[in-house]
């Protein structure tokens, strides 16, 4: 817990104005901006209480005078693991009333799913409806998160300083909500090069899988095993060309864009989201061009999703054409957020370098060629020597335990990256401590991603078991989760002697079924009710024994 700093710039003395700040997160933003937020409030005489949400009990809630709650939201609208139990208890039926408590939410999350910033908006409900006092309205901020958290962090201050009149003058601080420890940020990234680049999966597989080793030289960047990467993308500058022609407009004409002015051509490359289509995008477009074509998409939930997929702005340009200046057409665009990549390497085993695993996004859709924005930069227009821009995203939650003991690792294709960081860690500090590993992909011959290096890891005794998964190589499906199952006996021993389980990869389909998996496992294997194995699995989360680290 960190409490606000006491301030003794004046003679008078103040009372305090106590405030608590709740954060729910799972990539650390939330918890960088309630820090910045507490820092700033200690210097205008508010006694700052920063609770993570796992850690503290809803039934104090009666007790609070003034709180803030800033909260992301996770896939399908779920709130982030360590704000579960509070989301559960604010939106149901036991809530109390919480007149006379003064609040307001900032929500973090990401426009391209569907329930954008949920947990947030369920959490402003709920506080809503228990008559609470709204401090500042909710602010939902996307991706590129950070000039709304600022404002909404300074209107809450300034909001906060009216409810103490008597205070003598505050400067008034200096907002800093970054979220990064590093000196290179998502704002300030590091340009690094890039040290080699090779396709790991075989030529007959139908993926395309690199690993890349960049630089890190000069640059004085630390990272740890479970640590993301992020990297500024630029977009296929096929798709930059094919909309300048669509909208017949000139490449290079200069317009003025959130960052100052460009040229059209360079903001499309590196500025803006081009190769997806987000709700927003295409809400903004139906009202832009008055289109009763898009406007009935808009209107109609499934034919919405059903059109998100697969589509990106060009389509709307093709099929529902409109008169649009460069201008105009940008103003429909929310800006390229960095993409993130889990961190395939160990600082202990290669000081100056960062590896990634890639998996490259290319397919084809009415009648024209689709290509990720960042996986096909990374693997297509990037060479070795070419400079890319990169800086590190810490994941605290997703960390190996400290004592070597055991870990049992479960990764689905490219989610197998974080474990080659943490194996190569161990191996550096030769801690051989159990460690079980289980992978999927498609095929033994062609995907078994870094298979010398396992191989190595199990003759040495770092890794003291594999199993693996190919889907592909047999009649009906092997998944991971089948492996599990076929383990389930020795799986629940090791749980029961204090391993950590980790999760990685495909967050839609395979994270959910592993989870069911596990959960079923701790049922049998304990000889558990389904509400007991419930809690077991929840006391693995809040332990950290339970991680994931899922896209
Ligand atoms: P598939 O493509 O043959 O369906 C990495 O992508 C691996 O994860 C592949 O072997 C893929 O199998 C598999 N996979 C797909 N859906 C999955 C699920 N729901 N659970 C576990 N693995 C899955």
């Amino acid at each position: 817990v960190v409490t606000g700093v006491s301030q003794s710039d004046s003679a008078v003395a103040v009372e305090k104005l106590p405030l608590t700040i709740l954060y729910g997160t799972h990539t650390g933003r939330s918890e960088a901006i309630a820090k910045a937020l507490c820092e700033q409030g200690s210097t205008r005489n508010i006694a700052c209480q920063l609770k993570p949400m796992d850690d503290y009990k809803p039934k104090q809630l009666k007790d609070e005078k003034n709180l803030l709650v800033i909260v992301s939201t996770h896939g399908e609208g779920e709130p982030p693991e360590m704000a579960e139990d509070f989301h559960a208890f604010v939106t149901g039926k036991r809530a109390p009333k919480l007149e006379g408590l003064n609040y307001s939410v900032l929500a973090l999350g990401d426009k391209s799913y569907k329930l954008f910033c949920q947990t947030g908006i369920d959490i402003d409900h709920a506080f809503k409806n228990a008559g609470a006092n709204e401090l500042v309205p909710i602010v939902m901020c996307d991706v590129d998160y950070e000039e709304d958290a600022a404002k909404w962090t300074t209107d809450v201050l300034d909001e906060l300083a009216k409810l103490q009149p008597e205070t003598p003058g505050q400067a008034a601080a200096e907002v800093v909500t970054s979220g990064e420890t590093n000196t290179y940020s998502r704002k300030n990234p590091f340009r690094s090069k890039v040290l080699d680049k090779v396709r790991i999966t075989g030529r007959e597989s139908d993926k395309e899988v690199y690993h890349l080793e960049l630089s890190l030289e000069g640059s004085g960047i630390q990272y740890e095993p479970g640590d993301a990467l992020g990297v500024i993308a630029q977009n296929p500058p096929k798709l930059v060309k094919e909309i300048i022609s669509t909208l017949g407009v000139i490449d290079n004409e200069v317009v003025e864009t959130r960052i100052g002015k460009l040229p059209f051509n360079e903001a499309l490359k590196h500025h803006y989201e081009i190769t997806l289509l987000t709700r927003d995008v295409i809400q903004k477009y139906a009202e832009k061009t008055g289109s009763s074509g898009v406007q009935s998409i808009v209107d109609d939930e499934a034919k919405l999703d059903q059109y998100l997929f697969g589509h990106d702005v060009l389509d709307l340009l093709h099929e529902f054409p409109a008169k649009l200046t460069a201008t105009e057409f940008l103003d429909l665009l929310r800006p390229l957020p960095p993409r993130l990549y889990s961190i395939s390497s160990s600082q202990k085993a290669y000081e100056d370098e960062v590896h990634i695993t890639v998996s490259r996004v290319r397919y084809e859709n009415k009648g024209r060629q689709r290509y990720g924005a960042c996986s096909t930069f990374l693997a297509d227009r990037l060479e070795v020597d070419d400079d890319v821009l990169i800086y590190i995203d810490k994941n605290p939650s997703f960390r190996l335990p400290a004592n070597g003991s055991p870990i049992i690792m479960v990764g689905a294709g490219t989610g197998i990256a974080p474990y080659r960081a943490f194996l190569q860690q161990r191996e550096t500090a030769g801690q051989k401590g159990k460690s079980w590993l289980f992978f999927g992909e498609r095929r033994f011959s062609s995907d078994f991603l870094y298979q010398l290096e396992w191989q190595k890891y199990l003759k040495q005794g770092y890794l003291e078991k594999i199993d693996l998964a190919f889907s592909r190589d047999q009649e009906e499906k092997v998944y991971v989760q089948h492996r599990l199952k076929e383990q389930q006996e020795e799986l629940f021993r090791w749980l029961e002697n204090g391993a950590s389980f980790y999760l990685c990869g495909d967050m839609k389909y395979m994270a959910k079924d592993v989870q069911v998996t596990l959960l079923d496992i701790i049922k049998v294997q304990g000889g558990m009710t389904d509400k007991k194995a419930r809690a077991y699995f929840k006391k693995l989360k809040k332990e950290k024994r339970f991680m994931a680290d899922v896209y």
